[in-house]
């Protein structure tokens, strides 16, 4: 890695979590995550979710056909665990080099998560084909418990569910997906290496009043929701610490404009277009670039157990003003449109493409 007070330049990096949809919206997101990261893994989280090996081939053809050309970009695929899913299902797409790893959500947790699952001992079998295959864990850690605070959940998910977890499957690769609390980093720091976390931009950025600034602003609501100051702060030093238990992953989740203004708005943010910018404001405002290649590009790698990307990327400091709308392709309603993290603000840092082949769609 090459950091100047004007470039960096880094080992192209990889989003570990990222949800891509499907159809008009995925052809209109996939180039943003395509432009600078070179691997993603893919959430099954459509409508129906990808539970066979059959749906998740289909999807990935769906994403590698959306590829802009010449774009060299590898869907990683996940499956969505149910509590109908077999370990037949789990060993096939393994056996198949289809399935990348198995998501968790519990039942209701976010976007698209009512197939679910209510009982976690009602997977126990899953997760021990998946610690005897090697196939890794994806968990959304929230409980869902109506008696608990929104805010409490993703602490009380790890008290009551996660901590459990691991020690029955010391064996099962387990990546605790979004954190947004101190609770949350310390548990994983003081875990084994066998569980990571992934970070994203957002939580690095905002707070929870970010959602409340002079009214609701529901572009800022994601799940897990963002929490107050302290944990922002604890998560900026988790991310940028360079230890290798945290890396990114965007959780970039694309919701049309009508969506998220309702009566019931979506979760999620799309952060996709600008997701590597957005980073390396926070590595350097943290005065840790020298941090941001192991976050960004080596630490999800190494903990997959795959190689690292062989092409390099440079971020040149040159602000750049992000768009306040994302127009999808196909769409000409007014509505149909995304609005973009950080939209109308500016990032201090711009990725260069030296090639052609990155179309850029955000002008
Ligand atoms: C995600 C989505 O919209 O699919 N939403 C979100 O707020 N992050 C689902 C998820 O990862 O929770
Ligand atoms: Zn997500």
């Amino acid at each position: 890695m090459d950091v100047s007070p004007e470039k960096i330049t880094l080992i192209q990096p990889d989003d570990w979590h990222v949800h891509l949809r499907d159809g008009s919206i995925l052809n209109g997101v996939l180039p943003s995550t395509a432009r600078t990261f070179r691997r993603a893994i893919v959430m099954p989280n459509l409508k129906p979710p990808i539970t066979t090996v059959e749906s998740a081939i289909q999807y990935k053809k769906r994403i590698v056909s959306a590829l802009p050309k010449g774009v060299e970009f590898t869907p990683l695929m996940t499956v969505y665990l149910t509590e109908n899913l077999s370990s037949e299902v789990l060993k096939k797409g393994h056996r198949e080099g289809v399935f990348f790893a198995a998501k968790l959500y519990p039942a209701n947790s976010t976007t698209n998560s009512s197939d679910g699952v209510r009982d976690l001992s009602a997977i126990d079998s899953l997760l021990e084909t998946m610690e005897n295959l090697g196939l890794p864990l994806l968990i959304h850690g929230e409980v869902t418990d109506p008696k608990i605070d929104i805010f409490d959940r993703e602490e009380v998910f790890i008290d009551r569910h996660l901590s459990s977890l691991i020690r029955k499957h010391q064996g099962l690769r387990v990546v605790l997906e979004h954190i947004t609390t101190e609770p949350a980093v310390q548990f994983v720091e003081s875990s084994s290496d066998m569980l990571a976390a992934t970070i994203t931009p957002h939580h690095l950025h905002i707070n929870r009043n970010a959602m409340f600034e002079g009214g609701f602003r529901s572009d800022f609501y994601c799940l897990p929701v963002a929490k107050r100051e302290r944990h922002r702060l604890a998560l900026r030093k988790a991310a940028t610490s360079g230890k290798s238990c945290f890396f990114l992953g965007t959780d970039s989740a694309p919701h049309r404009r009508q969506d998220k203004e309702s009566s019931c708005g979506c979760a999620g943010i799309f952060n996709a277009h600008y997701a590597l910018e957005s980073y390396a404001e926070v590595f350097e405002q943290e005065c840790a670039l020298h941090n941001f290649e192991s976050f960004a590009s080596v630490n999800g790698a190494t903990f997959y157990g795959l190689p690292l990307n062989t092409n390099l990327i440079t971020l040149a400091r040159s602000p750049q003003v992000v768009p306040k709308t994302f127009q999808l392709p196909g769409f000409c309603e007014r509505e149909e449109y995304l609005v973009p993290f950080h939209a109308g603000h500016t990032l201090r840092w711009s990725v260069v493409f030296e090639g052609a082949n990155h179309e850029d769609r955000s002008a």
